[in-house]
């Protein structure tokens, strides 16, 4: 039987074995699998071309999933046949928004079937008592051989398929081991014939990898319909649903919700969301009104600046893009004179959100200096801003909408890039360079 070299990471495959994919360049990643030509084919139905003019649009086409945030999304509802990928950390919770979710579902009358392949009966049973789920209308299969799954599902032709995980799934179809890029790949594109074929709306629950990625991330993110990630810091109870890729809507928006017992609840008043829960006026913190999907939100970041033991400084970036603290560093020193290299840097945005916008820079660089200097901002103040590398503040999308958000919050005072956004009742300074900003802010 021949055998092929398939990468974990992003699925390239190669005739031979390499230390290090020439693909993604991730090492140690190449598996052997042996490769089956005599595959069987899950189902074939002959299919016709028809001119889109004669396509009909169901109204009934979307549902709504029962759970507000899980439907923004998702573009405004679960999407009959659509193939869902919701990825994520172990632990983070796709068990049990999905669990949520299929109690709504079947609530409504749709037909639910959970296959776990991951937990048992008694597990679930479990975790729905918990969540006050009694369940009659979720039919729960556990099992990990797709090929005693599919009768099931022919069987009992559910709306809505819940498959947890794709990486314990397996099928005899090929004899690589469960949660193999080819695994995965075969066992997704049977459940997309599946989806589409017989119009059930499937989510798969994928887990990530060590590098972040889902198993088999790019095989399986063009495949599917929609990918969403949820996100969130393990110590936090905030959890954050993010939309990678959406046929059927903008991947512009997020999904907000906290971990309670009772399971997760979405998040009523997102903005409050990662504040800290008594606002310092402490030197290092600022408040940053961020962007996320189409919703602004604001952000507390911290920054605790401390003379180093080490021979070369740290610098620690939590929920911060790291290269983007180090350019902040170096525009510092080098524009303000701001002498840095004996000193540890820690920033922080609160509450485990991870924030790569552009507009950050400016806050992140305030931060730090106000730390460094020990001199704490004005109350009540928000700051936004992209710096460039000569220290010229830049402007940013959707100023205005994320200062009346933080109007509404009761923050009286902004700086923000030069633009001619006006905001009633706000002092708003308007700032060119980074001098102003020091000008302003800091007596040094
Ligand atoms: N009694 C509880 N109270 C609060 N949260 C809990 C409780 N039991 C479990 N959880 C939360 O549920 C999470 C497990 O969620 P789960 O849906 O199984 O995650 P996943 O399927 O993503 O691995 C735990 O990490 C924990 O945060
Ligand atoms: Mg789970």
């Amino acid at each position: 039987m021949k055998s092929q070299f398939v990468c974990q990471e992003c699925g390239a495959i190669f005739p031979k074995w390499m230390g290090k994919c020439s693909e993604c360049g991730s090492w140690n990643s190449l598996l052997e699998e042996v490769v089956d030509k005599k595959k069987v084919v899950a189902s074939v139905i002959a299919t016709e071309a028809r001119p889109i003019k004669d396509i009909e649009i169901s109204e009934d086409s979307r549902t709504s999933s029962g759970i507000g945030e899980l439907d923004r999304v998702l573009g405004g509802g679960i999407v009959q046949g659509s193939l869902i990928l919701v990825g994520g950390d172990p632990g983070i919770g796709k068990s049990t928004l999905l669990l949520q979710m299929a109690h709504h579902v079947a609530k409504e009358g749709r037909r639910v079937l959970y296959v776990s392949a991951e937990e048992s009966p008694l597990q679930i049973k479990l975790r729905a008592s918990r969540l006050e789920i009694e369940g009659r209308d979720i039919l729960l299969l556990s099992e990990t051989s797709l090929e005693k799954i599919l009768p099931t599902i022919e069987k009992e032709k559910p709306d809505v398929l819940i498959m947890d995980s794709i990486q314990t799934l397996s099928t005899q179809n090929l004899s690589a081991a469960p949660g193999s890029v080819s695994q995965v790949r075969e066992i997704t594109s049977i459940l997309m014939d599946l989806a589409k074929n017989k119009g059930i709306a499937t989510f798969i629950v994928g887990h990530v990898t060590k590098s972040g990625t889902l198993a088999g991330p790019k095989v399986l993110e063009h495949m599917v319909d929609t990918v969403l990630y949820f996100e969130g810091d393990g110590s936090s109870v905030y959890r954050i649903l993010r939309g990678v890729k959406n046929r059927f809507g903008s991947t512009n928006e997020v999904g907000l919700f906290h971990m309670t017992s009772l399971g997760l609840k979405e998040v009523d008043n997102p903005s409050e969301m990662f504040l800290s829960s008594t606002p310092s006026f402490e030197p290092g913190t600022v408040v940053f009104p961020s962007i996320e999907g189409t919703r602004p939100l604001l952000v507390e970041i911290q920054s605790l600046v401390s003379a180093t033991n080490f021979a070369s400084p740290r610098r620690m970036a939590l929920g911060v893009d790291h290269n983007k603290l180090v350019l902040a560093i170096a525009i510092l020193e080098k524009k303000r004179n701001l002498f840095l290299q004996n000193q540890d840097i820690y920033v922080n945005a609160v509450g485990g959100i991870q924030i790569g916008e552009p507009a950050l820079t400016l806050p992140m660089m305030v931060s730090i200096a106000s730390s460094l200097l020990d001199q704490a901002l004005p109350k009540k103040m928000i700051i936004l801003g992209e710096v460039g590398l000569l220290g010229e503040v830049r402007s940013v999308p959707q100023i205005e909408k994320r200062l009346l958000e933080a109007k509404r919050l009761g923050y009286e005072r902004a700086m923000i890039p030069d633009s001619d956004v006006k905001v009633k009742g706000m002092r708003i300074d308007k700032v060119k360079h980074v001098d102003e900003v020091f000008s302003i802010l800091f007596t040094k």
